[in-house]
């Protein structure tokens, strides 16, 4: 499917908020994508879908995992926030055609996870640097995933958990789990 059908679709589905925090998602993954070497396209297509799921009424949420095998684990469960992620990613696939490593950066996109590719990362970092958002110090934010990739998904994987903690919302383990990798990764290069 073309962008602008992907486009056209994510704004009939979204919330005038939503479909403006995707289209700043977009746009700052393209950005990252430029500067990492990445597919901008591909970057494009990722961040405009990624939040598909984010407004499925919880029933229809339950239904839709329940007849396409997606299983929630333990935290899932308990924050029913967490769950388009793994919806996102099986509708992007299914109905709009992505690959499987393409689904991957949505299905990581909210918690992280180890072993995140490139594209994991920029998504990731995209939906939490794109210019609507305010819970951030948007401009270092910023400023260190334009400099190291890694350097800016550690520097927003804590903040997420501090957000998590003041919020009282369960914290999923595989931000902790990317957050030691992270931590263990730069110890080595030292
Ligand atoms: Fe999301
Ligand atoms: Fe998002």
């Amino acid at each position: 499917m073309k962008y602008e059908e992907i486009e056209k679709i994510v704004k009939e589905t979204l919330s005038e908020k939503r479909y403006n925090h995707s289209v700043g998602v977009a746009k700052r993954a393209v950005e990252l994508a430029k500067i990492y070497g990445e597919d901008e396209e591909k970057a494009k297509m990722i961040g405009i879908v990624h939040d598909i799921a984010k407004q499925m009424p919880k029933e229809e949420a339950l239904l839709y995992a329940k007849e396409n095998g997606i299983v929630f684990d333990e935290i899932e469960e308990k924050e029913p926030s967490l769950w388009h992620s793994k919806l996102g990613a099986d509708i992007a696939k299914k109905k709009f055609g992505f690959t499987e490593e393409m689904a991957q950066a949505i299905l990581y996109h909210t918690t992280g996870n180890v072993n995140m590719k490139i594209m994991d990362k920029i998504i990731y970092l995209a939906d939490k640097t794109e210019e609507g958002r305010n819970y951030i110090d948007l401009e270092l934010a910023r400023n260190i995933s334009n400099r190291d990739i890694d350097e800016g998904v550690l520097y927003v994987a804590k903040v997420a958990i501090e957000y998590s903690l003041k919020k009282n919302s369960l914290i999923h383990p595989d931000t902790i789990y990317l957050i030691n990798q992270l931590i263990e990764e730069k110890e080595n290069k030292k």
